[in-house]
């Protein structure tokens, strides 16, 4: 077991330790990592770390000591509210991310039906399959029994589907703008409707899109309506750690109006330290990652987030064009802004995939169908014309790949029937050579790990599988305990 060290340290020492720790960390300065990390340029990058530096200490928790605090947050939740069609009644709250604000919703919405449809005993919310995995996590927290619905075959939200999946335990429907995997706006309007006709609530999730679609549409491209300006919209949440470029630890969830909000409250009266009230999960919140989400939108301003994205919008525009022009791979669906998912009707994209974490670039896979997940942010334009070039070598890997499994399996095949008729000394000779042929060269990656993992009968395997992996991580490891 690993204990603190006996003797002080110098910050040199500690300072370097953590360099070193560095080493093998995903490359997100040169554009090589694919999700993430949002990174506007150096420039953006320093102001945010000194408005960081700068409420370092202070504590969001209660901001009538930190009025400047008050004030950022108010006018962080009012700039983003007024980007989304919000008027006077809007309003909202900041979180530490996409997941906080995500629960907050479930959260309103339950106690909102608390109030409302009190003869709902046991709730329901209606998720489109590709709804951020936050909700299955609030479900869970909060005790409302997620219902997945399917998609259609442009993988957005199927509005049958879910007007069919509504039941009198539906108290809560969601789409997305746009959808994570596949960067698709879900028929915000369509599903809206059916929530009014309900009586329910309506969360649109556009962490990942809500400080980016409304510039990409003022830049000409076709953004359909997915904001407050949809009646039938009560909430949204919106990543500023995302595409607003802010320091991590913020995001904005938004409510139609006040009444509304009251149900995502905490107030406990009666607590021998004092009256305690919490707008959001976190009890202490800090105080830099406010001040530096204020920064960052005062400092960009409109100008400047039409800038970047004109820039983020056109580096999509050649990454599309250089994907559809290889052989073999398609982008899935008509992504709205720049999130793509690569997909292959005749190659195993995790071999591409593969291929590309040798060369340097980190892309998460995706799966039902198996994908490559790309968020094109303002630091791809540099790197946009390599990464398509090692993309087309990856592809050409990943044929000769295919190929080789392709004979592996004929070669095994062809070996178990010669097993039948011939001696076995013979046939243990002709398996070394066909092994040594075959065999070897085809290292165990993702492609296999995500191979081994659709072959399992039982999702529950998979599940404990995952969750020996998260044991894990809190390991410590030898070359750790070594440093100092
Ligand atoms: C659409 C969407 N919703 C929610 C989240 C969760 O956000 P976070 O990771 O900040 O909790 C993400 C993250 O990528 C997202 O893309």
């Amino acid at each position: 077991m690993l204990s603190l060290p006996p003797k002080r340290s110098s910050a040199e020492k500690v300072l370097t330790a953590m360099q070193r720790a560095r080493d093998d960390d995903a490359n997100w300065q040169a554009g090589k990592t694919f999700s993430l990390v949002y990174y506007a340029g150096d420039d953006v990058s320093d102001l945010l770390k000194r408005a960081y530096a700068l409420f370092f200490s202070e504590n969001g928790l209660n901001p009538m000591a930190f009025p400047s605090l008050k004030k950022f947050e108010a006018e962080v939740i009012a700039m983003t509210a007024s980007l989304l069609g919000g008027d006077d009644e809007t309003v909202g709250n900041l979180t530490s991310g996409g997941t906080e604000s995500i629960l907050m919703a479930v959260k309103t919405a339950r106690d909102w039906a608390r109030v409302h449809k009190p003869r709902v005993a046991a709730p329901e919310m209606i998720l489109p399959l590709t709804a951020h995995p936050a909700f299955d996590k609030a479900a869970h927290y909060f005790g409302v029994t997620p219902i997945h619905t399917p998609l259609t075959s442009d993988l957005r939200a199927d509005v049958s589907a879910a007007r069919a999946a509504i039941t009198p335990n539906t108290i809560l429907l969601v789409g997305s703008a746009p959808t994570y995997p596949h960067g698709v706006v879900d028929p915000i309007a369509e599903l809206a409707h059916i929530a009014r006709e309900n009586e329910i609530l309506f969360h649109v999730d556009a962490c990942v899109g809500g400080f980016m679609l409304p510039f990409v549409r003022k830049l000409g491209y076709p953004v359909p309506d997915f904001d407050f300006r949809v009646p039938g919209v009560t909430s949204i949440s919106v990543d500023l750690h995302k595409y607003a470029y802010a320091a991590k630890g913020a995001s904005v969830i938004l409510h139609k109006n006040r009444a509304l909000r009251r149900h995502q409250y905490f107030v406990y009266a009666d607590w021998l330290g004092g009256i305690y009230a919490s707008p959001t999960m976190c009890g202490t919140r800090p105080g830099g990652a406010i001040a530096a989400a204020w920064a960052i939108l005062n400092y960009l301003g409109e100008e400047g987030y039409l800038a970047i994205n004109n820039t983020v919008m056109r580096t999509t525009t050649k990454v599309r064009a250089g994907i559809n022009a290889i052989p073999g791979l398609k982008i899935l669906g008509d992504p709205a802004m720049s999130i793509l998912a690569i997909g292959s009707d005749v190659l195993n994209v995790y071999e591409v995939g593969d291929e590309m974490t040798v060369r340097g670039w980190q892309i998460d896979r995706q799966q039902f169908p198996p994908s490559l997940h790309l968020t094109v942010t303002h630091v791809h334009a540099q790197s946009a014309d390599a990464f398509l070039r090692d993309l087309e070598r990856a592809v050409a890997k990943a044929r000769r790949l295919t190929f080789h499994k392709f004979a592996n399996a004929l070669q095994v095949g062809a070996v178990r029937a010669a097993s039948k008729i011939l001696p076995p000394k013979l046939m243990s000779d002709l398996t070394a050579r066909a092994s040594a042929l075959f065999g070897s060269g085809v290292p165990a990656r993702s492609a296999a790990m995500y191979g081994m993992m659709a072959s399992l009968p039982n999702r529950g395997d998979v599940n404990e599988l995952v969750l020996d992996v998260l044991d894990g991580l809190t390991r410590v490891e030898e070359r750790q305990k070594d440093e100092g």
